[in-house]
């Protein structure tokens, strides 16, 4: 029967970091997928990761199922990091979590739910977003459409644009937003512009889906949780789709979680029981490690400081690397204004580089970058930035 199968296009992300591990330059550079490297080039295992994990093995006594959705203390802790201890959806017991298989298992989950349960079918994403929240929803069986985001010209975003597309979503659809750092574009709302969505979602009746994967990462832990709160403020219902991939280095202990606020307990819990049966037709239950990983952490003072002190070192590493190099591309003359990439958040920037010179970057120069045109800042170093900036003022 396979014989007649096709092979699938490779992922316009990981592939790229397929076809990285097999080229054989030694000068090669990845600015393809979101991944934190430090200035030696390696993704480091965090201090405070490492000591949570080595007690955890100390007293951890049983690999017995977790239920459903995982262990209440981790479903509360994270809803206190996103809310704060005492804010009404927290006291309330107006949220309810599922600790999914990374970021992208909480957004699926969210997606079959929203398929299986809601009144729409339809999903708002912005233009662009992340290459695979399409293919996640589509998956689920909903409708996917665009509202405008970014402004290409100012390189920027395009508020009016997105609010007028905005004000055309139907009551009942579903609307992604991204709560920081914008994957790809590095480009938030002010928060201002977070409490103008927020109204204009309350007045539309829509569903907001947050897909808030950078926590930390853009100006600090809790100031990135502006636009959530906000939201939280006008408007009765959401979902939330948490990834712990970056702020706490989990990446392969695919740490996730979906987080369901409804406007009282009994309304979440009753949702919340059709996300679970969800669950169990899907993975059945979570893995444990990287989640009792993040739970000791943020229930630990000492811990949760360092935990904080480690993100803030990622964020502003990433941010003296944006300065660099937009600094360094000048100092070889390069006279496009980049200077945009150094007021952006987060992992990613969009260069505006075009196809041909992506291509020309990955061919010519072994520097790998997404073919949108998305550039991982989070992969430059001091060391490999001249390369890096040769190599782009080469293809310009
Ligand atoms: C990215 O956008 O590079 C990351 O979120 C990793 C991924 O899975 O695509």
């Amino acid at each position: 029967m396979f014989e007649t199968l096709k092979t699938a296009p490779a992922d316009p992300i990981l592939g790229l970091t397929e076809a990285f591990k097999k080229d054989p330059r030694a000068e090669k550079i990845n600015l393809g997928v979101g991944i934190y490297k430090d200035e030696g080039g390696t993704t480091p295992i965090l201090s405070c990761v490492k000591k949570a994990e080595s007690r955890l093995l100390q007293e951890e006594s049983t690999k017995s199922y977790l239920g459903i959705e995982g262990t209440e203390e981790y479903g509360r802790s994270v809803q206190r990091l996103l809310f704060g201890n005492d804010h009404p959806i927290v006291t309330g017991s107006r949220a309810q979590s599922a600790h999914a298989p990374g970021g992208t298992g909480a957004l699926r989950i969210a997606a079959e739910f929203i398929a299986r349960q809601l009144s729409s079918r339809r999903i708002w994403v912005s233009d662009p977003t992340w290459a695979n929240h399409a293919n996640v929803f589509q998956a689920a069986g909903l409708e996917v459409v665009s509202y405008r985001y970014y402004d290409a010209d100012a390189k920027d975003l395009d508020f009016a644009g997105m609010m007028t597309a905005l004000k055309q979503v139907s009551p009942g659809d579903t609307v992604l937003l991204h709560g920081c750092c914008h994957n790809p574009t590095g480009i938030d709302p002010t928060p201002e512009q977070w409490e103008i969505l927020a109204k204009c979602a309350a007045e539309g009746g829509w569903l907001p889906l947050f897909d808030f994967a950078y926590q930390g990462f853009a100006t600090g832990i809790d100031e990135d949780a502006a636009g959530l709160k906000s939201f939280a403020e006008h408007n009765p219902e959401m979902l939330i789709a948490s990834s712990f991939s970056k702020n706490f280095g989990l990446y392969n202990e695919r740490v996730g979680c979906l987080t369901l606020v409804a406007d009282d307990s009994a309304r979440a819990m009753a949702a919340f029981s059709q996300i679970k049966s969800i669950i169990r037709t899907v993975y059945s239950n979570p893995p444990y490690h990287g989640a009792g990983i993040v739970t000791i952490i943020l229930n630990d003072s000492a811990l949760r400081t360092e935990w904080e002190g480690e993100v803030a070192q990622m964020r502003e590493r990433i941010r003296d690397m944006r300065e660099l190099f937009v600094a360094s591309l000048k100092a070889r003359g390069v006279t496009r204004d980049f200077s945009f990439i150094g007021r952006q958040h987060g992992m990613f920037s969009f260069s505006g580089l075009n196809p041909e010179q992506v291509a020309a970057l990955k061919r010519d120069h072994a520097v790998y970058i997404v073919g949108s045109g998305r550039i991982s800042v989070a992969g430059m170093t001091r060391s490999n930035m001249d390369a890096l900036c040769d190599a782009i003022a080469k293809v310009l």
